[in-house]
């Protein structure tokens, strides 16, 4: 398959850079700088991306590469770091800048470089950045330039080396898209095969090899990514397969239920399910526990623990299926190095007792988006594929201080007309992700003559790209009235409700 290899330098937007790759039907990997160059080598990658990265190229313990990366006859396109580690490399110059830029910026673009075509000659960029190019390399001509920047491209043509020094990768830089594809379909050379529908038949075939006649085992939580996996594996090895769902009884409201109409025995696929109502072992735990990092181990303890002891019922198995996305990977150590296994925060770490044999992660190289595109491309249903990010110790964390049962119903309950309203109002595709928590206040109330003394309902909403940073979102006030007034009349046990409007940082997007 052909494929772009990134580089990474340290760069806050390196899986930015392959995601916009892959959106020119370019399938693309990103590993670390230390990448040794016989593996890229070996890889055969139709083109190479450099990414940006905070340090100083002339400085001596800088994240560098070496003249051979430049030599392989493979085009190289190196941005902001990397664009400046070229010219550094090859012999141009490389200093601090007297005016730094940072942000939206216009450029003046030589239109007949095949990376600015049908690029306009003047358009806005996205720039960060404290060190400048103040000389091209030799054999480079300098292909656009800023108000302060005098090498804010440079090319060389004969050997396929292209620099940028702004992002192309952020939507900041109007006609950024335009240029990734430039580079990858054109002077790469990239035909464009990726595309998920066939990456779908080709994992199902190739799990089908891999597995043979084994025993595949699968922890479900009904989530997105363990969901695709799921039925993935259903396609590929039906009643081979066995899922376990774990209800932990901090799911939202009917959520368990449903994760049983779509995998149970009366659901769309082939494969043994066994669900496990753990609820009250969970809030027997979580009895008297009240601070918040205790519950998130004891939730991920106890699910390892019922899931262990439900592989054990089931014997040894071959294969485990684990819904680690790329993301995970990249995080996690950076791709390339083969294996490394997210101690998945979901679920707090894998099952040690499990006896099996190998590991399967068919979702390992795909960003969210296109685990949501396979997801449909499977036939799982919009509603389950574009579901809201869930945490996995779930309600327990949206529940300020002890857990009990009444409190997981109050929370349930006022969870689900929130999302019943929001939808109602057309916002559920709009906002990030938005739910109601249960903070641990009381307070005095009257309602019909009487004196109530209950809890105070949050209702949450965020708009976040990438849930590192995030805005509280503007919900209607009419909208927010009626949730308000549903909740408390038909929410036993709440007589408040509050609105958060704290963004991310300070606040994190959950309450604990
Ligand atoms: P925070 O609260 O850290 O949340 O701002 C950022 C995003 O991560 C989700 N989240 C989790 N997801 N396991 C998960 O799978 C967890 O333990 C967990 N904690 C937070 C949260 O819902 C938000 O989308």
């Amino acid at each position: 398959m052909e494929k772009v290899i990134v580089i990474d330098f340290g760069g806050q937007y390196n899986q930015l850079v392959a995601r916009r790759v892959r959106e020119c039907n370019v399938y693309c990997e990103i590993y670390s700088y230390k990448t040794d160059l016989n593996q890229i080598k070996s890889m055969n990658p139709k083109g190479i991306i450099l990414t940006g990265g905070p340090n100083s190229c002339y400085e001596a313990d800088s994240p560098a590469c070496t003249k051979e990366l430049f030599e392989l006859g493979i085009p190289v396109l190196g941005l902001c770091y990397g664009a400046q580690l070229m010219m550094f490399v090859l012999g141009g110059r490389v200093e601090r800048a007297l005016v730094q830029e940072f942000g939206k910026t216009e450029l003046n673009v030589n239109t007949s470089s095949p990376l600015f075509e049908n690029v306009s000659p003047t358009t806005i960029c996205w720039m960060s950045h404290t060190d400048y190019i103040s000389e091209a390399a030799p054999g480079f001509s300098v292909t656009a330039h800023t108000a302060d920047c005098p090498v804010a491209a440079a090319e060389d043509l004969s050997r396929r080396l292209f620099a940028l020094q702004f992002h192309p990768e952020v939507l900041h830089t109007e006609e950024g898209t335009k240029m990734l594809y430039n580079f990858v379909r054109g002077v790469c050379g990239c035909v464009g095969t990726w595309r998920m529908d066939s990456f779908v038949d080709t994992s199902i075939q190739e799990i089908r090899k891999k597995v043979g006649g084994g025993k595949v085992l699968c922890a479900l939580s009904g989530g997105v990514d363990s969901s695709v996996a799921a039925v993935m594996l259903a396609k590929a090895v039906g009643s081979q397969l066995t899922c376990v769902f774990v209800d932990h009884g901090l799911l939202r409201k009917d959520e368990g239920d449903e994760v049983e109409e779509v995998f149970g025995p009366n659901g769309l696929y082939d494969l043994n399910f066994i669900r496990v109502n753990a609820q009250e072992r969970f809030y027997d735990r979580l009895s008297g526990v009240t601070e918040p990092e205790r519950k998130r181990k004891i939730i991920g303890e106890e699910f390892i623990r019922v899931f262990e002891e439900e592989a054990k019922k089931i014997g040894a198995v071959d294969f485990l299926v684990q819904g680690t996305i790329y993301p995970d990977v990249v995080e996690s150590g950076l791709g390339g190095e083969s294996a490394v296994i997210k101690s998945h925060h979901n679920v707090g770490g894998l099952p040690d007792c499990v006896d099996f044999k190998e590991i399967i992660e068919p979702l390992r190289d795909l960003f969210k988006d296109e685990v949501r595109q396979a997801g449909l491309e499977l036939g799982i249903s919009e509603k389950l594929v574009y579901r809201q990010p869930f945490p996995g110790p779930g309600l327990g964390i949206r529940i300020i201080g002890e857990v009990t049962a009444e409190k997981v119903r109050i929370v349930q309950d006022a969870d689900a007309v929130y999302r019943e309203e929001i939808a109602k109002a057309g916002l559920d595709k709009s906002i990030g992700q938005y739910f109601a928590a249960l903070t641990n206040m009381r307070s005095v109330g009257v309602m019909g003559d009487e004196r109530t003394y209950d809890y105070a309902v949050a209702l949450r909403a965020v708009n976040t790209v990438d849930f590192m940073t995030a805005e509280s979102a503007e919900i209607p006030f009419a909208v927010l009235q009626t949730v308000m007034s549903r909740i408390i009349n038909e929410v036993r046990g709440v007589n408040r409700v509050f609105y958060d409007l704290t963004s991310k940082p300070p606040g994190t997007i959950e309450f604990e």
